[in-house]
């Protein structure tokens, strides 16, 4: 109902948790998911929530597992506006009933029809769009390998059991000493970094994901307090190092999902000092349509051959490119990979080594 008081926007979901572990998840989610649109959401009873220099809401009541309401001020340039927004957390036989409920909303907006059009636009349409193919199949892209988050991915990506037998190919193929400076693109959990620190070199990793980078840094706690390592959020194609930082540099499980892997080539190479050497795993055709790659993720990953993924590292003007075959089979065994998956890892695996001049 609209009147001078505006109208009441609601939607809920129900959830097989406990109301802390409801409120525990939602708020972990929507401080990233707000992050990353722009919007810093500071958790607790005397949070703020700021878009660009403006204080967008103001946290007035903070009680986990139960309740959070916000002062909320939707227009800069009307700031006496002020609405409330409440998250309820409310226990219903065994599952948490989550709501979210904007209170005294849509008075900035006009009169009802124009209330009817932010609704169908704003809320309706992308509601619709969320749980539709595009969005759902991006989402669970996302959140599973893209750019992890979640408490699945932080448990899988603490221990990639499936990607160690990658690992080794790569430590293998860089035979690091102490005197290295390593870099790892895409670092995920940072379990390869770990791995690597073994040599006694030092390191960094970036990633684009903030519970990567989190995890990676919480992995390697030790390393990144003595500074050893760093750990970074950010993109592959904007590599936050001078020129010539790194004897080497690595990336596994992410050429595939690079808009243009060139680009970050280049970057490699530019933070590589003369004669850095790289080793990146491939993305390879064969893994197309097999389980290793679930299906809403399938069209989302590119694949490429080997001639491709070579002519990649010659456009970012390195030199010495080969890209060679190397069989996981016995490392996938020594990892601890269950007998009936050792299957996967039968058919050679592709590797990018390449040099900086
Ligand atoms: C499939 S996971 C692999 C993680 C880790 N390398 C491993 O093998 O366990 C791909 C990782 O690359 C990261 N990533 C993908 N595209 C990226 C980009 N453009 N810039 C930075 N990180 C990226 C993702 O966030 C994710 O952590």
């Amino acid at each position: 109902m609209m009147n001078d008081k505006g109208i009441t926007v609601c939607t809920s979901i129900d959830l097989p948790l406990k109301p802390a572990e409801a409120f525990d998840a939602v708020v972990k989610d929507l401080t990233l998911a707000l992050t990353r649109s722009g919007i810093h959401f500071e958790t607790g009873s005397e949070g703020r929530i700021i878009q660009k220099t403006f204080e967008v809401g103001r946290i007035v009541a903070w009680e986990p597992g139960k309740r959070i309401a916000i002062e909320w001020r939707q227009a800069s340039w009307e700031p006496d506006e002020v609405t409330e927004i409440e998250f309820l957390f409310k226990e219903i036989e065994g599952s948490t009933q989550v709501s979210i409920e904007h209170h005294h909303w849509g008075r900035q907006l006009g009169d009802a029809s124009e209330i009817a059009g932010w609704f169908a636009s704003e809320i309706a349409a992308p509601f619709l769009r969320a749980t539709a193919p595009e969005a759902l199949a991006d989402w669970i892209t996302d959140r599973m390998a893209r750019r992890p988050s979640g408490t699945q991915s932080r448990a899988f990506y603490s221990d990639p059991l499936y990607h160690y037998p990658n690992f080794r190919v790569i430590l293998s193929e860089l035979a690091l000493t102490p005197d290295d400076y390593l870099l790892e693109v895409g670092c995920g959990g940072g379990v390869l970094l770990k791995e690597a620190l073994q040599s006694g070199c030092r390191a960094a990793g970036i990633d684009h994901s903030l519970d990567m980078v989190a995890l990676a840094r919480e992995v390697n706690r030790d390393a990144v307090s003595t500074g050893r390592l760093q750990i970074i959020e950010a993109s592959a194609d904007h590599l936050p190092f001078s020129d010539a930082t790194f004897t080497c540099a690595t990336m596994t499980g992410v050429i595939g999902f690079l808009d243009d892997p060139v680009i970050a080539l280049k970057e490699i190479r530019r933070v590589l000092v003369k004669g850095g050497r790289l080793v990146a795993l491939g993305s390879d055709p064969k893994l197309r349509g097999t389980w290793v790659i679930p299906k809403p993720m399938g069209p989302r990953l590119r694949f490429f051959e080997d001639d491709e993924l070579g002519s990649f590292a010659h456009k970012a003007g390195f030199a010495d490119v080969r890209v060679v075959q190397r069989n996981l089979e016995s490392f996938a065994r020594d990892a601890g990979v269950p007998e009936e998956h050792l299957s996967l890892f039968a058919e050679d695996t592709s590797f990018l080594l390449a040099r900086n001049e």
